[in-house]
């Protein structure tokens, strides 16, 4: 049987390889990596798909900001992933599984709307729609296109231009100065 579970340092090894396998030892070179750069996931969003001990998935979120351009004002927000499930154990409803899961804790968290780069035809089922339109982007301006989002009934909440910045300190002018 699967069991969901916290992950903890023990874990770190067998996700990174795992994450590897999914996503290719470049995954780093991803813009969706800029927003976690030099940001820890958030642990109490951070979980494991385990059966009989062995990892078998994993599902993290990142604290993140929302940069409205017209207003220069930021709010946060979370940025989902990435998920992962290993290749022979796909398929059979894990991941289906974490992400209930994770959203389910997520939504209670009350952070902000969850962002996410992905497949709309995948994600469509857990809530998340497209942007509407919007022009917001990762830091170095790709994958606009693929965001989604949930928890943002009416998406004139969102800015119509913006940009999703890793929660680092650092101002948004270290990622928009030419
Ligand atoms: C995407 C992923 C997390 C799904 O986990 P899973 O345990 O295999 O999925 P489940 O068994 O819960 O759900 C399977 C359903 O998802 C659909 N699905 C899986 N990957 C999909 C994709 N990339 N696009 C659209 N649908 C997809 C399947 O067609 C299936 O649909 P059905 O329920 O209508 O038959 C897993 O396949 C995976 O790790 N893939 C590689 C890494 C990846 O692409 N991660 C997501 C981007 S962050």
């Amino acid at each position: 049987m699967i069991t969901l579970d916290y992950q903890s340092a023990q874990d770190l090894p067998a996700v990174e390889k795992l994450l590897d396998q999914a996503f290719g030892a470049d995954r780093y070179m991803k813009a969706s990596y800029r927003l976690r750069a030099g940001v820890e996931a958030k642990p109490e969003l951070s979980f494991t798909a385990k059966m009989d001990g062995v990892l078998y998935g994993t599902l993290r979120f990142w604290q993140a900001q929302l940069f409205d351009q017209a207003s220069g004002t930021v709010r946060p927000i979370l940025f989902l992933g990435p998920i992962a499930i290993s290749r022979d154990k796909q398929g059979l409803g894990i991941g289906a599984k974490l992400l209930s899961h994770g959203l389910r804790r997520a939504k209670a968290m009350k952070i902000g709307p969850v962002f996410l780069v992905g497949s709309c035809v995948y994600y469509q089922r857990y809530g998340f729609s497209d942007l509407g339109g919007r022009s917001i982007t990762l830091p170095d301006g790709q994958d606009g296109d693929r965001l989604l989002v949930l928890g943002c009934p009416d998406l004139h909440d969102l800015p119509q231009a913006g940009l999703l910045l890793p929660d680092n300190g650092l101002s948004e002018s270290a990622y928009t100065a030419a």
